[in-house]
């Protein structure tokens, strides 16, 4: 890392410079699971915050950074601020063991909590600036981290997930697929999901992140159900009405529909839209305020 600092300063107005995606190889990980920590930091580093960006399944930190569709690396260039990008060592996130749906419980969301933690040292990140994004299986690890690690982030703007707590496995399994829960069967009051996600860390009453949710409505991956349960969930923590304070039509492209929940709950309706929806990074961005 420093030597590459060098090299940067040398190369300074000589030519141009091009950062690129670096795996960490010791970020202080005492979890159990082992995911890679990967780090982009543009060649003009301008904020003080940090991007998550969790991957989808069947996908790496590396495949994630380089897909068109995925604009963070593009965001960070253009605002200048750090992104991390975790790569699981299983097909999809763990979102189903025990130890990944507890706060310090070993599992994935513990690993990529030390990430960020780690982040915050290492460059110089406000932890008060701390947002987490994901597709998919990265969505669910979104919302798992939002229950597990509320005191690690500010913000978390999600594409096609299910609730934090949905893809239990009653063995216990890590990395399991849930065919209840995908299949838009996971039903439960907003008040039980709020108890699923306040159970991942008891006693916890501090702030928690901000959760704008996206879903499409012809998701046949992870049934649209999903959509009003995740709300139904972060609702409840927020103990709020599920009746929106605002809802706007065409919000943020046509056939869209942004519905908020006070200022800590927003949802994002993709009509006509199948899985996944599409990263927004204007809208994404918005959310996080940068
Ligand atoms: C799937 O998740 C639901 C909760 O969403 C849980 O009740 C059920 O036991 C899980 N199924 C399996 C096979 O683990
Ligand atoms: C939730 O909000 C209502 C008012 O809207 C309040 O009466 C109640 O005490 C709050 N519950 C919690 C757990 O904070």
């Amino acid at each position: 890392m420093r030597c590459g600092n060098l090299v940067a300063l040398l190369l300074h107005g000589v030519s141009a410079l091009a950062a690129s995606l670096t795996q960490v190889t010791n970020y202080n990980n005492d979890a159990k699971a082992k995911p890679g920590m990967w780090v982009y930091v543009p060649d003009t580093v301008k904020s003080d915050a940090l991007v998550v960006a969790i991957h989808s399944c069947q996908s790496s930190a590396q495949k994630y950074f380089q897909n068109s569709k995925i604009p963070w690396h593009q965001g960070s260039d253009k605002k200048g601020y750090v992104t991390v990008w975790p790569s699981s060592t299983t097909e999809c996130w763990d979102v189903s063991s025990k130890a990944s749906l507890t706060h310090n419980g070993g599992g994935d969301s513990n690993a990529i909590a030390n990430m960020i933690k780690y982040a915050i040292t290492q460059y110089k990140i406000d932890p008060k600036k701390v947002f987490v994004t994901g597709g998919s299986s990265g969505a669910m690890m979104s919302n798992v981290i939002a229950a597990t690690y509320p005191d690690l982030v500010t913000a978390v703007s999600l594409y096609s997930g299910v609730p934090a707590g949905c893809f239990v496995s009653s063995s216990g399994a890590a990395a399991a697929w849930n065919n209840t829960c995908s299949g838009g069967n996971s039903k439960a009051s907003p008040e039980q999901w709020g108890n699923v996600a306040r159970a991942m860390y008891p006693g916890y009453t501090g702030a928690r992140p901000r959760m704008q949710i996206w879903h499409g409505s012809t998701d046949g991956t992870l049934s649209p159900n999903n959509y009003q349960e995740t709300i139904d969930q972060w609702t409840n923590v927020f103990n709020v009405s599920l009746t929106p304070t605002s809802s706007k039509s065409n919000t943020p492209e046509k056939n869209y529909r942004t519905d908020d929940f006070g200022p800590n709950v927003e949802g994002i309706w993709a009509q006509g839209v199948g899985h996944s929806v599409p990263s927004h990074l204007d809208a994404s961005e918005a959310w996080f305020g940068l």
